[in-house]
């Protein structure tokens, strides 16, 4: 049997009888959106993360768009974040018609590298995307310092991260806004696109509420320009169930995440590093070999599927070199899109499972290939 990078059918089928509970509830209904299911959520995740508002979307790359909009970010404005995330970040801030300034990741954490960030800043620089790469929080501390410092604002990207903690907080409660995709295959996942922005404070709410629904002021009168970006009552249903053993589904990354280092302690392969004050949620596991390659083709042949998370950087990215600017050294962002290799990471996977992608890397190692 073949072991797949990620397996959101598998967390379909632990909670099946649930989740086709919920999804009755909604069809029987007769609401599709914006309804009971929405709302709950959105009070639900408010209170998991420890924001005081949460609005559903329809994805990550939408919460990520209307936040900017909400700090009225737009052309000749400059949005820092790292060169090395999802295109779906830098898809968000090319939206706004404003420059995505990309800086360097640190080599521990993959998140962003707070001196590049510095050094990037201009007087146009209008925000700062962070994002938590992995499920590693990046250093909020020392970013939300600067950002204050320059008057900036801050979204975090928690596309990856749900859950996670930077000194005891959660992530996406310390910037202005913070962005979480329900992908299906996010720690926290619907089974279609959904996304949410949580607001530390009532600043910016009503005006996301509005955004997010064609500008509406109240139904039919729109007072901003608006998108239609608003979350399914059947991904909500869904999302509030499973949003009740996500802890425990983090707690399981993490376990698989300490097998996997301790198994694979001593070999030429770097595994992750987890910061001291911080809780990883391993969206991702990933190591770093200089014969990725060759280890992903033997991972492979072994039936073990392993990915690339991100196969190149944002600087690399045809579509949006007109809405880039790389004010320093890419360096680390450069090394890691030739070593980097994410391996089966998901809360169903078997102990079984975690231990023959752990053999079949030693035996890549011994057998010299
Ligand atoms: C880091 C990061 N940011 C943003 C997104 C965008 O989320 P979505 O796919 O829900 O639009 C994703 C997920 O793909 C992501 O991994």
């Amino acid at each position: 049997m073949m072991i797949s990078p990620a397996n959101p059918k598998a967390s379909y089928d632990k909670r099946a009888a649930l989740i086709k509970e919920a999804l009755s509830r909604v069809l029987e209904s007769g609401i599709y959106l914006h309804g009971n299911e929405t709302k709950g959520f959105e009070s639900e995740f408010a209170h998991y993360v420890g924001a005081r508002v949460c609005l559903g979307v329809g994805s990550g790359t939408q919460a990520l768009y209307l936040a900017l909009k909400c700090f009225d970010v737009g052309s000749g404005d400059e949005v820092i974040m790292p060169a090395h995330t999802a295109t779906a970040s830098l898809a968000a801030v090319a939206l706004t018609g404003a420059r995505a300034v990309l800086v360097d990741v640190e080599a521990d954490s993959f998140t962003l590298d707070i001196e590049a960030v510095k050094k990037a800043w201009t007087p146009q620089t209008k925000a700062i995307m962070p994002v938590h790469l992995y499920g590693h929080p990046a250093r909020m501390d020392e970013l939300m310092d600067f950002a204050q410092e320059k008057h900036l604002r801050v979204v975090e990207d928690c596309a990856q991260a749900h859950g996670a903690e930077f000194s005891g907080q959660q992530v996406g409660s310390f910037g202005d806004i913070g962005c979480f995709s329900f992908y299906p295959t996010k720690n926290l996942g619907a089974f279609g696109d959904a996304g949410a922005l949580v607001f530390r404070d009532d600043a910016f709410v009503e005006k996301a509420k509005a955004l997010r629904e064609y500008g509406w002021k109240e139904k039919f009168y729109s007072e901003v320009q608006g998108v239609n970006a608003r979350m399914d009552e059947l991904h909500a249903a869904v999302l509030r169930v499973k949003l009740e053993s996500l802890n425990e589904d983090n707690a399981r990354r993490r376990q698989i995440a300490k097998t996997y280092s301790e198994g694979l302690e001593g070999l030429d392969l770097m595994i992750p590093q987890t910061a001291a004050n911080v809780t990883h949620v391993f969206h991702q596991y990933v190591v770093r070999s200089v014969r990725r390659d060759a280890l992903r083709s033997f991972l492979h042949e072994k039936g073990i599927g392993t990915g690339i998370h991100y196969p190149h950087g944002l600087h690399q990215q045809p579509g949006f070199q007109d809405a880039i600017r790389v004010p320093g050294s890419l360096a680390c962002t450069e090394r890691m899109l030739s070593d980097i290799a994410s391996l089966p990471m998901y809360p169903e996977l078997a102990e079984e499972d975690v231990r023959r992608v752990i053999d079949a890397i030693h035996a890549f190692y011994h057998e010299g290939i």
